[in-house]
């Protein structure tokens, strides 16, 4: 299939007290009702008259806990101490809406294959087809220390299981033979048992005799998503995903990184064509150019406590900074210390340049929006700056994080989606009806189980 000549729009969210803007929940418009399931229900129609292709969840298994080996920063200043179960979340979300793709994070080191397989399939099965799995590998040991375990698993490990763990999940998915529902009352013949395959599978993590307890869903399977920004993750990606999301501050950075995951993909054995590269983008819409820099500089300036910045960053390096000053300088040494989220280290050095960075800096460039791309302005000139991306082949669309809920989405929806439109260069409509129809993705093959 040809690179499509639309962009995808996925809408980045967190069952949660704040969005990735960690001072989110102080923005005046912000609302404290994630507890609320109306709440999520308005944010998926919302979304749905934008003809997003995806409102998708991020998870964290854990509270902050790395900083000063305690959760009480993360709860004074609100950095993320509240992450809801996505199964619930995403079923209310479906229940209000018909043709939004509904995606979810869940861990390939802290859940079951056959837990993760049911569940999706099963929102797929609920949805007609909507249901799309983020694939990640966690991240600190805040996690581990839920899970029973002391520290989290070495990075490579990590991608050895998750390996391991989608291979067994499609076929758990591809158990039962699209046909094998016979439901004829006459004779009694329930599925036909020849067509429902057991998988016996014995790996080296992983003992998952099946076949799966849901049919095979409407979209043969659910749809795959990645975000993996090393080497590794990029790999696993090319192989597996269909949707991946990065993380690049500028066009430029964006379309290196795009050519070389579309290398990926072709090396192994895919069509590049069939995966949508999509980075993350921050939006402030403003209803006059004037209006937008002022809520821009409400966001950057005074709503995040270094605090809380500190604190999460701790927990997406997987190591304690309580030790330091805020204005101490990032040297090598101190980053040879740290596991976590490789890659964001580096990818902030790249945007701040010569500047000697420290780690006020670093911490501020996660927690609130100086993490890049921003398109800022009025409607129009906010769909300018995405289509400038997307036409220059540094993606193939975004996923757009929240300033604030529910405000943000709500602004990109009746401000910048008619322009984008106006451009042609996202839909107006839905195609069809499942997600891979939205994504002009291919209903994949069944494995042979
Ligand atoms: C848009 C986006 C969403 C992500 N969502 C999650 C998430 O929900 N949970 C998580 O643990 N990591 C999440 N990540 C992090 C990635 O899954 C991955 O762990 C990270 O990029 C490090 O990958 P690497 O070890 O291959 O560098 C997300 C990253 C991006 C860019």
């Amino acid at each position: 299939m040809p690179r499509p000549d639309q962009m995808s729009l996925v809408a980045f969210l967190q069952a949660s007290n704040v969005s990735v803007y960690s001072g989110s929940w102080r923005y005046p418009s912000a609302t404290q009702d994630f507890g609320d399931l109306r709440y999520y229900q308005r944010i998926a129609r919302v979304l749905e008259e934008g003809t997003f292709d995806l409102m998708f969840f991020d998870d964290r298994l854990a509270m902050p806990a790395i900083y000063g080996d305690s959760t009480d920063d993360a709860v004074r200043y609100g950095a993320r101490p509240v992450k809801l179960d996505l199964t619930a979340v995403l079923g209310v979300c479906a229940a209000a809406t018909e043709r939004l793709g509904l995606g979810a994070t869940y861990s390939t080191t802290y859940y079951p294959p056959f837990h993760v397989a049911r569940t999706f399939a099963t929102l797929d099965q609920l949805t007609r087809g909507r249901s799309a799995w983020n694939v990640v590998t966690s991240v600190n040991d805040a996690e581990a220390r839920n899970f029973g375990q002391e520290i989290h698993l070495g990075h490579d490990e990590r991608y050895d299981r998750a390996e391991e763990f989608v291979e067994v999940v499609a076929q758990l998915w591809d158990s039962w033979e699209d046909d094998a529902v016979v439901g004829d009352r006459d004779s009694g013949l329930f599925a036909d048992p020849t067509k429902v395959h057991e998988l016996h599978h014995h790996g080296r993590y992983f003992d998952v005799r099946g076949p799966l307890t849901v049919p095979r869903s409407p979209q043969g399977r659910p749809v795959l998503l990645q975000a993996g920004s090393s080497g590794r993750g990029r790999d696993f990606a090319a192989r597996w995903a269909e949707l991946i999301f990065t993380g690049d501050p500028s066009r430029e950075v964006a379309a290196e990184h795009y050519r070389d995951q579309k290398e990926r993909i072709a090396a192994a054995g895919r069509d590049p064509d069939d995966v949508r590269i999509l980075p993350m983008a921050y939006t402030v819409v403003g209803e006059t150019e004037a209006i937008a820099k002022e809520k821009e500089e409400i966001l950057l300036s005074q709503l995040v406590h270094p605090m809380a910045s500190l604190t999460l960053l701790s927990e997406l390096l997987n190591h304690d900074f309580s030790g330091h000053d805020l204005d101490d300088p990032v040297t090598d040494e101190l980053i040879a210390g740290v596991s976590g989220i490789r890659g964001l280290v580096e990818g902030v050095r790249r945007q701040v340049g010569d500047e000697p960075l420290t780690l006020r800096t670093l911490a501020a460039h996660r927690a609130t929006l100086l993490q890049g791309p921003r398109f800022v302005g009025t409607g129009e000139q906010v769909a300018e700056q995405m289509a400038d991306w997307f036409t220059a082949e540094a993606c193939d669309g975004f996923v757009l994080a929240a300033t604030h809920f529910p405000g943000s989405f709500e602004d990109v929806v009746r401000m910048a989606v008619p322009h984008l439109r106006r451009r042609r260069v996202f839909r107006s409509e839905y195609p069809g009806t499942t997600l891979r129809d939205t994504l002009g993705l291919p209903r994949p093959e069944r494995l042979h189980v």
